[in-house]
């Protein structure tokens, strides 16, 4: 496996050496209170009362909380799109994320319609290693279908440490892809070991309400709501689940955006399906009300696909989902354009880029709506922001725990500090925050990425570039491993019988598109066994059900109850018929 490599012989110095005293340790699954001595970027020990090496800088994290560093699972930085580019390149993105308390993004390259996917892939190496100033990893896209794309699937799981691909239902010649062509995708991703990533919205029914909201005359932001509605989603999100069912594919569905999407997800979950649902910082801080806002530049900060919803239940909705197991992680969907940008779509709605903010205040807007209203506690909130992330991705326990040998990601969280979401005071490219005004308990004192202090008295102490490519093997246990028993357990079995040799219908004979009145019809009389009480008679078939044991004697319930007459049976087992007896 190729992994861009960036590893740097820097001398031992104070720099390395960290040790943070007196806090409480909050993982996945409990709460302690220990000292941490990290040194070259991993965590060393662990314990009570540490005597460390001399030389290293101490950290009073007493009455604090220490977290794992947040994980990001989706961001757009520079992404090329829709007559743009997204402001919040991998500079400001990855600073903006890291002093929100973020130390790991997991960004998307989306290769144009035809390009080569490695292609894609190397020029968004490039442009990360240049800038990211926090770790990160990549999702590729499948913007198109052929065999080509299904090898460089391959290279890319096999050679590049990616396993994770993003699919997309929605953008209608874009984008999209159509179910065959995604079954075939699941199929490759499966073949792999890799991960389905679905954009869920019906591309073909976007398309169609975009012209009847013009056609109505209705060309603001609202009319980006009104052409993708709750069931758009919701109609694709089962859809998605269905075709990777069928391909056994693991799935995950991103930005969860309505509680009918949300409640597909956790409905399939418990029919054992193997999907995963990831709502974000937007669909669980704010609603679509803002859409109908009469500040036109203010509507379309707004605008994203799938849209915020106008149900001003929806985001305590996910947020009671995600506190509850049904969801499991969250991401941000950082995908940024600033005020002018969106004018693109000044005239018409179709034509504002999609894409919102979220970077660097998801972690203080889940732990507001989530665990200071008392839905989460915060083992939980670690779970949602960072546990579950690097667990599903593949790359748990190096990141998303507080243990030692893990990276030294982590945060000194404040949960009784509060601060103001603003514009003014961000740390991102954009000039706008969807969040604006909003004021959040829970606040990042200290972001440690890499054993090195980033962020610390509402400065950050960055390096442009400083980030490394998490590479990630396939069949992440989190997404394959049950998978993977079902491919020896249930296996599709043929009936071994007979071939048959009896006559068959010669379809020459038939007269093209008309059967004749005059042939006969079909009959079954004569040839099937009769019937007891309605129900064929098994005894008189060739069949010996009591080969299997007295379960299949051949005994029916109904064997002393009276047959009714006049019965119609609709459906009864073994296909629909409409027997009158
Ligand atoms: O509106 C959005 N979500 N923009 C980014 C592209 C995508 O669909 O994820
Ligand atoms: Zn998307
Ligand atoms: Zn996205």
């Amino acid at each position: 496996m190729t992994t861009p490599s960036k590893f740097r012989n820097v001398p031992k110095t104070a720099q390395n050496r960290l040790l943070i005293k007196g806090g409480r340790i909050v993982n996945a699954d409990r709460m302690f209170d220990a000292d941490i001595y990290i040194e070259d970027g991993i965590i060393r020990q662990i314990g009570e009362n540490l005597i460390t090496p001399g030389g290293a800088k101490q950290i009073d994290a007493k009455g604090k909380l220490i977290i794992p560093g947040g994980i990001d699972t989706h961001t757009h930085m520079e992404m090329p799109f829709m007559g743009t580019r997204a402001v919040d390149d991998f500079y400001h993105g990855t600073k903006a994320a890291l002093a929100g308390g973020t130390t790991m993004i997991i960004d998307h390259c989306l290769p144009q319609k035809n390009q080569s996917l490695l292609e894609a892939y190397e020029d968004w190496s490039t442009r990360a290693a240049e800038r990211a100033c926090c770790d990160y990893s990549f999702h590729v896209g499948i913007t198109w279908w052929s065999e080509e794309v299904k090898k460089e699937i391959e290279v890319l799981c096999k050679e590049k440490g990616i396993n994770s691909f993003k699919m997309f239902m929605a953008y209608k010649g874009l984008f999209m892809l159509n179910d065959d062509e995604i079954y075939q995708a699941m199929c490759a991703l499966k073949e792999q070991g890799a991960l389905a990533l679905m954009h869920a919205e019906n591309g073909h029914l976007i398309n169609e309400c975009c012209k009847k909201m013009l056609a109505l005359g209705i060309t603001g932001p609202e009319g980006h709501e009104l052409s993708r509605p709750e069931e758009v989603e919701e109609e694709a999100t089962t859809r998605a689940i269905v075709i990777a069912n069928q391909a056994q594919c693991p799935l995950y569905i991103v930005h969860v955006m309505s509680k009918s999407a949300a409640n597909a997800i956790t409905k399939a979950r418990r029919e054992g399906k193997v999907v995963f649902g990831e709502p974000i910082a937007a669909s669980l801080g704010v609603d679509g009300t803002h859409y109908w806002d009469k500040d036109w530049s203010h509507a379309a900060a707004y605008v994203m696909g799938p849209p915020l919803r106008p149900d001003t239940t929806t985001p305590g909705y996910l947020m009671d989902l995600l506190a509850n197991g049904d969801l499991q992680l969250t991401g941000t969907d950082n995908c940024t354009f600033n005020p002018d940008q969106k004018a693109l779509g000044r005239d018409d709605f179709t034509k504002i880029p999609n894409g919102v903010n979220g970077a660097e205040d998801r972690m203080s807007v889940i732990w507001e709506k989530g665990v200071y209203t008392g839905k989460m506690d915060p083992c939980r909130f670690v779970a949602v922001t960072s546990t579950n992330a690097a667990k599903i991705f593949n790359f748990y326990p190096k990141k998303g725990v507080i243990q030692i040998g893990s990276d030294a990601d982590l945060v000194i969280w404040d949960p009784n500090a509060t601060r103001k979401i603003s514009k003014d005071t961000h740390h991102h490219a954009v000039t706008v925050n969807i969040f604006e005004g909003m004021v959040c308990h829970g606040v990042p004192l200290v972001t440690i990425s890499n054993g090195r202090i980033v962020w610390e008295d509402e400065q950050l102490h960055v390096t442009q570039g400083a980030g490394r490519f998490v590479a990630r093997g396939v069949h992440a246990a989190e997404a394959y491993a049950k998978i993977l028993i079902r491919d020896k357990v249930r296996v599709p079995q043929g009936v071994d019988r007979e071939a048959y040799d009896g006559p068959v219908w010669n379809s020459a004979n038939a007269p093209a598109n008309n059967i004749s009145k005059s042939a006969p019809k079909p009959t079954f009389s004569q040839d099937r066994p009769s019937t007891r009480h309605g129900h064929r008679d098994l005894h008189a078939s060739g069949f010996s059900l009591s080969e299997m044991g007295p379960r299949y004697s051949g005994n029916q319930v109904d064997d002393n109850v009276r047959a009714k007459v006049g019965h119609k049976v609709l459906a009864p087992p073994g296909g629909k018929t409409s027997i009158i007896f």
